[in-house]
């Protein structure tokens, strides 16, 4: 009863200070991000391809502009660019508050909750945030996902701890079992589980603590990942660290290694960090993809300041769906993880520049986004020893997030958020940057930019900063690119105006 007043005031607060402002189209909305169509989300949970439809669900706050009455939102896609929003699929429970999990294809009914029924069903295990304890839940779907029934002999795994979490559950084939990896934060490990049936699960093993303790470990993932320009694939472990990231707050790091069916073992004790932005965490990836591709969704924010960003009337997007792949780095660190973003030809409008040029100190290039302020570009800039590229993306009011790369500085690439008004906050830091892992002084970047988020990929998504910005002034119209201290060869430029996914 209370709860369906609390639901209808916030309903009408939205609606009486939402100053007629049309759903999707509000200032600091991204236009072909997935962001929820009002109040607060942010992990993904759930991600499943079943019968041609990907499924997004994600932690979900219907109530209010902050964390809180977690439950799952949901929304499907069939190309992982279009998203359909669909009612809540599991609500929060009077004992607890539904927390991060994952979703399964039960395709061989090995848990008996789908009998008679063709193809099998989904299946999903995610935490409930008891008030005095976190367990795992498991639930089923009847229809295709749109909403779940509770397993009657839940919770499946109760360690009678206040911090045990967010389950990631796969099928491993050579063991024709199911594994799940599962957090226990403040332990620093994850814990290694199997079941045949969904309902009963064994310990297995525990790994950690290890790279980067942080406070808490948090959303973790494993995923056999191919090696690029073999056949071979790596088993890679992500795990979200909060907080206590370098930069502060929220991120993730991963882990290569080896997992025997049984215990994943690194192949080194070093701790590689997944962006040198601030805004991506929680990154789940994709469990029956149609081709066995590794699929990932991460949450552009961070707990750090997630619950004051100024957008209205909801808050957390989502990245583009990005591809997981493995670059073999012998002379230097080790195997390094690879992000590719999906391709969004789909989605170009206009060209906004098509062709190579040398910028020259003192004669910048101006690119008009013509009237759009989501647009994404792709190149390989070639710098002399001393030369700088500032790629300003900016406003008419001269609100710019900048995208640089310094060869005088190791060919260094950086990100500065620094020069827009819309957001201040103590934590919401400006100056992110990489060292080149390149060996040549050419660096090939792409780069998304949607109204008040940014994603840039470096050398193919070896490097990756994700980063939301906030322009008081109106979001961005025009590129601006600056060469200083020598010439820089612009090669293969290519810009495009993106179109909504929500028009
Ligand atoms: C990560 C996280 C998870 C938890 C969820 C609660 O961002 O803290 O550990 O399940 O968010 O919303």
């Amino acid at each position: 009863m209370k709860k369906q007043f609390l639901f209808l005031a916030s309903a009408f607060l939205l609606a009486v200070s939402g100053v007629a402002q049309p759903l999707y189209d509000e200032p600091y909305r991204p236009q072909y991000h997935f962001s929820p169509p009002t109040h607060f989300m942010n992990d993904p949970n759930g991600l499943v391809f079943f019968k041609g439809i990907f499924h997004l669900y994600y932690q979900y706050n219907p109530l209010e502009l902050v964390a809180g009455h977690q439950s799952w939102g949901h929304a499907t896609s069939t190309d992982l660019i279009h998203w359909k929003n669909l009612p809540i699929a599991i609500p929060e429970m009077p004992t607890g508050q539904i927390f991060t999990g994952s979703a399964v294809v039960d395709n061989n009914n090995t848990s008996g909750f789908f009998n008679g029924v063709a193809g099998g069903g989904l299946v999903a295990i995610y935490t409930l945030n008891e008030p005095t304890k976190e367990v795992q839940n498991v639930a089923f779907s009847h229809d295709d996902g749109t909403s779940y029934i509770e397993f009657e002999g839940n919770p499946v795994l109760d360690l009678q701890n206040p911090n045990f979490r967010d389950p990631k559950v796969f099928w491993y084939a050579p063991g024709h079992r199911w594994i799940m990896a599962v957090a226990l934060p403040r332990a620093h490990q994850v814990l290694f589980y199997a079941s045949r049936d969904l309902k009963n699960w064994s310990f297995l093993s525990a790994f950690g603590p290890a790279g980067i303790e942080a406070f808490q470990w948090e959303t973790p993932n494993l995923n056999e990942v191919p090696i690029q320009g073999t056949n071979e694939k790596k088993w890679v472990l992500i795990v979200g660290i909060n907080p206590g990231a370098p930069v502060g707050g929220s991120i993730n790091q991963y882990f290569v290694g080896n997992f025997d069916g049984t215990k994943f073992t690194p192949d080194d004790s070093a701790a590689r960090l997944m962006d040198f932005g601030k805004d991506f965490y929680a990154t789940q990836t994709y469990n029956n993809t149609p081709s066995g591709e590794v699929i990932e969704v991460g949450w552009m924010s961070n707990w750090q300041y997630t619950q004051d960003v100024p957008t209205f009337p909801w808050r957390g997007v989502f990245t583009v769906p990005r591809f997981l792949s493995l670059r073999q780095n012998p002379t230097q660190t080790g195997d390094l993880l690879v992000q590719t973003p999906i391709a969004l030809d789909s989605l170009h409008d206009k060209t906004l520049f098509n062709g190579a040029t040398m910028l020259s100190p003192g004669s910048p290039l101006t690119i008009s986004s013509q009237g759009n302020s989501s647009f994404e570009f792709h190149t390989t800039v070639i710098g002399g020893d001393k030369g700088r590229l500032n790629i300003n993306i900016r406003n008419a009011a001269g609100e710019q997030v900048t995208v640089g790369v310094d060869w005088d500085h190791d060919g260094q690439v950086y990100v500065n958020r620094g020069q827009t008004t819309g957001f201040n906050n103590p934590y919401f830091t400006n100056d992110f940057s990489t060292w080149n892992s390149n060996l040549d002084q050419s660096i090939e970047l792409r780069v998304l930019v949607d109204r008040s988020v940014l994603e840039v990929f470096v050398d193919d998504g070896v490097k990756v900063c994700t980063s939301s910005f906030f322009m008081q002034h109106g979001p961005p119209t025009e590129m601006q690119w600056v060469a200083e201290n020598s010439p820089i060869l612009v090669e293969d430029l290519e810009a495009f105006s993106l179109k909504s996914i929500w028009r």
